[in-house]
């Protein structure tokens, strides 16, 4: 039985005021989760700051991105070890927005993801179509190629991951995928995941794309679907709190 995850990425928000308001709210309304894990995933300089704040919670911590490297001469990046050492245990890799407007390939995603598990921490490995592939129906090739690359760095540790399916058109834009829709390439991407691994049944595969608290419980109830990775609901203690029960 997989454990269901909802993993809360801030992205670029909040300041100190707004982010301990969030988290004392969140805290005071959601009872520690007991059946499922919780996470949020705040900007790099809040790290720390959060962690303290999380303390005997329940709730874990991630960050939103990381470098290659462990260390040295790379000026503005962040190394996977100075994440767990501030405490992360997961780390989001290749989210669309980090290959869409900062270039990311498939293979520096796939690098990005060896340095993670390298560090001791699980990324959640992002994958997801446009609008306009999807719509040329490519959306399972699109897939098959961004796991693809993982797989060849990656083989059977693929299974120290979470992968998150997350269609491009429906981040942000409250359009969310049916759970149909999502079940679909959920459970492709578990039949994918059979090339490098006989345990699929244990990897876990959320859905990403304008989650909120009306939508959670249908989509984590199809068998393929695991939890969510939750942008914007994310950042409202009260819908957080109502999505992290949907996955109870
Ligand atoms: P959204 O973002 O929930 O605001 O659509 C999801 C994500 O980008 O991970």
């Amino acid at each position: 039985m997989r454990r269901k995850l909802v993993i809360g990425n801030w992205k670029m928000h909040g300041d100190k005021a707004a982010i301990g308001q969030l988290l004392t709210t969140l805290r005071q309304i959601l009872p520690r989760p007991a059946n499922a894990t919780v996470a949020v995933c705040p900007p790099f300089v809040y790290l720390d700051w959060v962690r303290q704040r999380l303390e005997g919670s329940g709730i874990d911590l991630g960050a939103q991105n990381l470098s290659t490297e462990a260390k040295g001469a790379f000026t503005g990046e962040v190394a996977p070890e100075m994440l767990r050492d501030c405490g992360c245990r997961y780390v989001i890799v290749g989210h669309s927005e980090r290959r869409q407007l900062f270039g990311e390939s498939d293979a520096l995603v796939a690098t990005k993801v060896s340095a993670a598990l390298r560090a001791g921490l699980t990324p959640i490995l992002c994958v997801g179509e446009t609008l306009k592939q999807r719509e040329a129906g490519s959306t399972l090739s699109v897939i098959e190629a961004q796991l693809g690359a993982v797989f060849t760095q990656l083989g059977a540790a693929i299974e120290q991951t979470v992968i998150a399916y997350e269609p491009v058109w429906a981040i942000g834009t409250g359009q969310t995928a049916t759970p149909e829709q999502a079940q679909k390439v959920h459970a492709f991407i578990r039949r994918l995941l059979a090339a490098v691994t006989t345990k699929t049944a244990e990897i876990s595969i959320l859905y990403g794309g304008s989650v909120k608290a009306d939508n959670a419980a249908t989509l984590f109830s199809q068998p393929d679907i695991d939890g969510g990775l939750v942008g914007g609901a994310s950042l409202n203690a009260e819908e957080f709190a109502a999505i992290c029960k949907a996955a109870e």
